[in-house]
């Protein structure tokens, strides 16, 4: 039998490949999607292979991830209850895609995740393996009684590792954990748990990694401008670039000036609350922009009509249904929507803050002389039509407040 893993060198993972087989009398592949974590991929083939994996994949998603994933995401204005760009949520279709590619290449029968059975990602990785290949199984260690037995907690699988030579890092002494790729990285558990807890404190700059404090970023604001075409950012400060660059570059310049930290407690799919914190610097300043180049160019009941399925959309992405009917028809309408989204925006960064700085577009709807409290030269709009529409709006209310105040007589 072979199993196809979902593998990333942690302790976690680590045990579990050992685990699975030997428990399984499996040949084990594994297999670790760079989707732009970055350093966690250094020495990654070494390790899976003293751990007792057969073979080892390691493939460049990045490219798929911000072209197929993040930007279409990104058009659809994504947010999970007001404030989560979704980044591990949408990671996690293109992950469980790649692994059930390789597991039919292979001829593996299974497949199986490191993910806990309390969490979103288990359910998000499995209706992906669902939706695409339901020909296979899927192991999850954390959620059998015998994993659970021999692991109750950390201490027995360091001590495990120990015993199987196999290698652990150092720095397992995290008491909180991550999950990073190029949208960004999440922070979960340990002290997070006490949500009094302030992740905003001096005493906890060392947890972050993509931004700075914005109390430390530079006190000179630095600007971008963003070129969008249908919806799409296509370059920076008038270079074109792929997604994928156009990602790497915002991350870089939303880190330094301390943007896209938040710290919120979310409801998890499978029904509890969890607290998490995040650092989203390059899709903040890209969710701020592209709403603004929609301001100009989007019909508003297009954009209100988009924005009615937003909350939708969004738990649909959280909730793992990334290749299910009902995203691809939102996908349809909103790709539609994006037809003419088309322009530049300018962003003033500062301390933390996507500050607008101006807005532009060939295909612009926004007329300053209709708009505008001066004589109109195009003489489109005749102030005396208001009368009009206001006395028709008005009156299901004047007919409804009459109702009410006979019926307290
Ligand atoms: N709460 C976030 C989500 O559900 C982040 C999950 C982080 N996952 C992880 N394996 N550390 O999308
Ligand atoms: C996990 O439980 O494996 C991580 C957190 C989550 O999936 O929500």
């Amino acid at each position: 039998e072979k199993i196809v893993l979902a593998y990333s060198g942690g302790l976690d993972t680590s045990v579990i490949l050992k685990w699975l087989k030997e428990t399984y009398d499996a040949e084990i592949i594994a297999f670790t999607a760079d989707i732009g974590q970055k350093e966690e991929l250094d020495g990654l083939e070494a390790k899976a292979l003293q751990t007792g994996a057969s073979k080892i994949y390691i493939d460049d998603l990045r490219d798929e991830f911000a072209a197929d994933f993040i930007y279409p995401m990104f058009q659809a204005g994504a947010l999970y209850e007001g404030q989560y760009l979704l980044g591990t949520s949408i990671a996690r279709p293109l992950i469980a895609k790649r692994m059930v590619e390789i597991a039919r290449a292979e001829g593996a029968t299974a497949i199986a995740h490191g993910a806990t059975g309390k969490g979103n990602d288990q359910v998000r990785f499995e209706l992906t393996a669902a939706a695409l290949a339901p020909e296979l199984k899927v192991i999850a260690p954390w959620r059998s009684d015998e994993f659970q037995e021999e692991f109750p907690g950390r201490a027995e699988m360091i001590a495990y590792a120990e015993k199987h030579n196999i290698p652990v890092q150092a720095s397992a002494a995290k008491p909180y954990s991550m999950d990073r790729n190029l949208l960004h990285i999440s922070f979960e558990s340990g002290m997070l748990e006490d949500p009094w807890f302030d992740s905003s404190d001096e005493a906890n700059k060392s947890m972050y990694v993509l931004s700075v404090d914005p109390e430390d970023a530079p006190d000179q604001a630095e600007y971008v401008e963003l070129d969008f075409v249908e919806g799409n950012c296509v370059g920076l400060n008038g270079a074109e670039l792929t997604p994928l660059q156009v990602m790497e570059a915002l991350n870089e310049l939303g880190g330094k000036h301390g943007i896209g930290r938040v710290d919120m407690v979310e409801n998890r799919f499978v029904g509890m609350k969890s607290r998490g914190v995040y650092e989203t610097p390059g899709g903040t300043i890209l969710f701020s922009a592209h709403r603004k180049m929609e301001s100009l160019t989007m019909d508003r009941e297009v954009m209100h009509l988009r924005d009615s399925l937003i909350s939708k959309y969004s738990s649909i992405v959280y909730n793992g249904f990334w290749f299910a009917p009902e995203r691809l028809a939102i996908q349809a309408l909103v790709t539609e929507s994006q037809k003419n989204v088309t322009g530049t925006v300018r962003i003033k960064l500062y301390k933390g803050n996507v500050i607008a700085a101006g807005v532009k577009s060939p295909v612009s709807l926004y007329n300053p002389d209709i708009a505008t409290m001066e004589a109109d030269p195009t003489k489109a709009y005749n102030q005396g039509d208001a009368t009009g529409f206001i006395r028709l709006n008005a009156l299901r209310l004047k007919v409804a407040s009459g109702v009410e105040q006979t019926s307290k007589k």
